[in-house]
């Protein structure tokens, strides 16, 4: 599969985001060395404080299924923004945690264009011990 198809695969579910609040609907896509590609939506709340981000939604759901953090191979990122949405600093320290650090992760614009980073490169000197 293809980053552009990946990103495909998040933009069909883009329309599934619950975001009335800040009307900024986001999606990810992650595809698993098996082939198996997982979706997630924002998830927003009245309270603010409740809202899952599109990164985590996704990344939740592949640890439910089972997935580990060495079956992660590329993620993609849709949004509907003139620049190419990165992913919140609470994301980033989740994807540090959940999928190998130079797992190539694909920035888009609302052309559909492609920005390729890793993880590596959104969290320089990440906190990953305890
Ligand atoms: N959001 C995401 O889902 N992912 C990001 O990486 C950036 C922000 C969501 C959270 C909130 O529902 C909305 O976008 C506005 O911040």
């Amino acid at each position: 599969m293809t980053p552009q198809e990946l990103l495909k695969e998040a933009q069909n579910v883009i329309e599934n985001s619950y975001s009335p609040y800040s009307h900024f609907p986001v999606a990810c896509a992650i595809l698993y060395k098996d082939g198996q590609v997982i979706t997630g939506v924002n998830v927003e709340n009245v309270s603010f404080g409740a809202t899952n981000c599109a990164e985590r939604t996704a990344l939740f759901t592949g640890i439910t299924k089972g997935y580990k953090k060495e079956d992660v191979q590329m993620i993609a990122i849709a949004g509907k923004t003139s620049y190419f949405l990165p992913p919140c600093s609470i994301c980033r320290q989740v994807l540090v945690e959940l999928c190998p650090i130079d797992t190539p992760v694909y920035l888009s614009n609302q052309d559909g264009q492609l920005k390729e980073t890793s993880i590596l490169e959104l969290v320089p000197m990440a906190f990953t011990e305890m």
